[in-house]
């Protein structure tokens, strides 16, 4: 059920431990590879477990305005793949709503099938820097207008030449992106990434068929000698929607919570070894793949937390976890301090400055700098926050209502990617 709340969400504070098992709906970054990889097999593709939210219904709008369509029943999302060739509608305007995520692959993807269109999105969206993939694109040889380094996006059909680019930021979406565009280019590209960036398109692409080795820092990327094979399986769960269970039971004593089936591929588990080392019990089970990606049964047990410093590479297998953090931050003893993670202030928000902002309208004591935040734990009161048009944010600030009084206005943008949120908190107060 989607959660509705125009009106301020306000979670009942925690009057007892929570408890109980859950799963999540499959991982949001899966997801958008899924549906655009599968748009670029050849032959049928059926992925269960496929989430629907704001952000996957955005690529598969997108998609549809391409001339590929999917259908979504029972969260098995089937998509008639159109092979790695210019997508049906050329010429076509794909609208890509909030989701960086699809406007950045989508924009390598055609470029790499040498399809012409434009692709667009919400005011939100046509303020995030789009330079770090055009102009990596141009040395490919692209033909990309864009609008003062920002979408809308125009491609048209260009011959690519391979590239051997060493990524300024450490980002998973541009090296997507210009992944999906080597699969059309002369020869092998290079990319070079010093950071531990989510590696999902690696893998995915290889096991449809691709021929891309990774030898960090190094990735190379073959240009497509056969089809792409179709997609064939079930979605781990997406552990960024999980660590806000795991962080609610994190900051509630006495909590034990257990969350099946969810990924945890390395480059995605920065924050469930920040709340290990911040004192939470944190336990593995039943260890296995699926898509090729490592999925397991992850149970948390809330245990006395102490603030730490955050930084370095840790930061970025967190990125989008961050603001699950610093609601943790509040309740642990000490300071936490993050650093190296200028990169907050690209999301859908300057989140840096939206986490201190509201984190402070709450009472807490709050440091900001330019590539981080202190945060001190016992700090805060309660009050009214607001979302800033922050999905993840609007999630962390309603957390600290299980041990606060917190009214956190604007909520209602969680359902771009967790619909199922305040259903799944209160289940876990109820279930024992
Ligand atoms: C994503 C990569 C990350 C992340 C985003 C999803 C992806 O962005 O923050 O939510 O699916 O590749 P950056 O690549 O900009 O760091």
């Amino acid at each position: 059920m989607q959660s509705k709340c125009s009106s301020p969400l306000v979670l009942p504070k925690a009057a007892k431990p929570l408890c109980g098992v859950l799963s999540m709906p499959g991982d949001k970054s899966l997801a958008h590879r899924a549906a655009l990889f599968a748009a670029l097999a050849e032959g049928e593709s059926e992925i269960d477990n496929y989430p629907d939210s704001g952000v996957t219904r955005a690529m598969r709008g997108a998609l549809d305005s391409l001339g590929v369509s999917t259908s979504l029943e029972n969260g098995v999302l089937r998509v008639a793949g159109n092979g790695f060739k210019p997508f049906p509608n050329r010429d076509a305007t794909a609208y890509c709503g909030n989701s960086a995520t699809t406007i950045r692959l989508l924009a390598g993807a055609l470029v790499g099938t040498g399809t012409s269109a434009v692709l667009d999105g919400s005011e939100g969206l046509r303020k995030r820097p789009m330079n770090r993939i055009v102009e990596p694109l141009r040395q490919m040889g692209a033909s990309i207008a864009a609008t003062d380094g920002h979408a809308p996006l125009e491609i048209s059909f260009a011959a690519l030449s391979c590239i051997g680019y060493t990524l300024p930021v450490a980002s998973a979406q541009v090296l997507s992106c210009l992944q999906l565009a080597a699969l059309g280019a002369s020869s092998e590209s290079r990319f070079t990434v010093f950071a531990p960036v989510r590696n999902h398109t690696t893998r995915m692409l290889n096991s449809m068929g691709a021929d891309i080795h990774e030898h960090h820092p190094d990735i190379f990327v073959n240009p497509l000698s056969a089809p792409l094979r179709p997609l064939h399986g079930r979605l781990p769960g997406d552990i960024s929607s999980a660590a806000f269970i795991f962080a609610a039971a994190a900051i509630v004593p006495g909590s034990r919570v257990t969350v099946r089936d969810v990924g945890v591929n390395p480059t995605r588990t920065g924050f469930l070894d920040i709340l290990s080392k911040m004192g939470a019990k944190i336990s593995y089970a039943n260890r296995r793949e699926e898509m090729g990606e490592p999925v397991a049964d992850v149970t948390l047990e809330a245990a006395p937390l102490k603030g730490i410093k955050v930084h370095g590479d840790v930061v970025v297998r967190a990125i989008d976890e961050i603001p699950a953090l610093a609601v943790v931050a509040a309740f642990a003893d000490g300071d936490t301090i993050v650093r190296d993670a200028e990169e907050l202030r690209y999301k859908e928000t300057d989140r840096i400055s939206a986490i201190v902002t509201q984190f402070k309208a709450l009472g807490a004591k709050v440091w900001e700098s330019r590539e981080g935040f202190r945060i001190r734990g016992g700090t805060l009161s309660g009050g009214e926050s607001a979302a800033n048009g922050d999905h993840r944010l609007a999630m962390s600030l309603a957390l600290a209502g299980l041990r606060a009084d917190v009214a956190v206005s604007g909520a209602e943008i969680l359902n771009e990617s967790f619909p199922d949120f305040v259903n799944s908190i209160n289940a876990l107060m109820a279930d024992h």
